[in-house]
């Protein structure tokens, strides 16, 4: 019996270690080097992963200083270098960069393409809204046809990326994109820095997400500031 029972731990183990280390194994090209990259960098590479920083100047002081502080192998470099041995590909750029960005980076098949970008204007009352009908992340996923795409992490400050909990509870992060299995990766990541995440469909309806942008910034400015945390009903 005690061999069983050691034979089970010893399985076990092994299986944890296994799942360790196919964590372990990633490499993220994270391209940008602003808010958002200095957030989810960091944090995922908290997680075991190797992460490259794809920077217009990747020599910068500023990105330098981002390299050391990120855990693991980070290092930086152009962006199209930082793709190429890459699983996963972070597009923490301005909206309006995406598609001259997408369009340097070379082959991107069957990457995960994480889109964190909200596209907006401003409106004289100081309100955002919709840029163009549709969603930059369906725009991306054009731009990049062989990519699988991921809307992600766009309806919170880079502030709450870093520090998780201190929303006070566990945030959710709305996904969306055509590949469930892409859509997995990023929920992995998510839910392993400490986020809860909800499949809200391919991405045709991303501009949903990005509409949660735009309430969730309002909301902000006019002082009634919220989080998003979505609750799945009891089994
Ligand atoms: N800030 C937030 O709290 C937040 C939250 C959710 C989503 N987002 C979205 O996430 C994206 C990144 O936001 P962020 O706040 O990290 O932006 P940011 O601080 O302005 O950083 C953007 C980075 O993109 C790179 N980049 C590449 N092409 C660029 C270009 N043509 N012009 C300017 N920068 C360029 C730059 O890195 P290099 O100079 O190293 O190339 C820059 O550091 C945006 O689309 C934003 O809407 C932001």
């Amino acid at each position: 019996m005690l061999w069983i029972k050691k034979a089970s731990i010893l399985s076990l183990v092994l299986l944890a270690g296994l799942q360790l280390a196919q964590t372990r194994a990633e490499t993220i090209a994270v391209i940008g080097t602003g808010n958002v990259a200095s957030a989810l960098g960091p944090a995922f590479a908290g997680l075991g992963h190797d992460i490259v920083y794809g920077s217009r100047d990747p020599g910068r002081a500023s990105v330098q200083e981002l390299v050391t502080r990120t855990e693991g192998h980070a290092r930086a470099t152009e962006p199209a270098d930082a793709v190429r041995g890459a699983a996963i590909v972070i597009l923490a750029v301005p909206w309006d960069a995406a598609e001259q960005v997408v369009a340097g980076l070379g082959d991107l098949s069957g990457k995960v393409l994480l889109d964190p970008t909200n596209p907006r204007v401003i409106g004289p009352d100081g309100l955002r809204d919709y840029a163009f009908a549709g969603s930059n992340a369906e725009r991306i996923q054009q731009w990049a046809p062989e990519a699988r795409v991921v809307k992600a992490f766009n309806t919170m400050t880079a502030d709450l990326m870093a520090d998780p909990a201190s929303a006070g509870g566990a945030v959710t992060v709305a996904l969306a994109g055509d590949d469930p299995a892409a859509k997995a990766v990023v929920a992995e990541l998510a839910e392993g820095i400490g986020f809860e995440t909800l499949d809200f469909g391919p991405v045709r309806y991303a501009h949903v997400i990005e509409g949660m942008y735009l309430v969730w910034g309002n909301a902000r400015r006019t002082g009634n500031p919220f989080e998003y945390f979505f609750r799945r009903p009891a089994d």
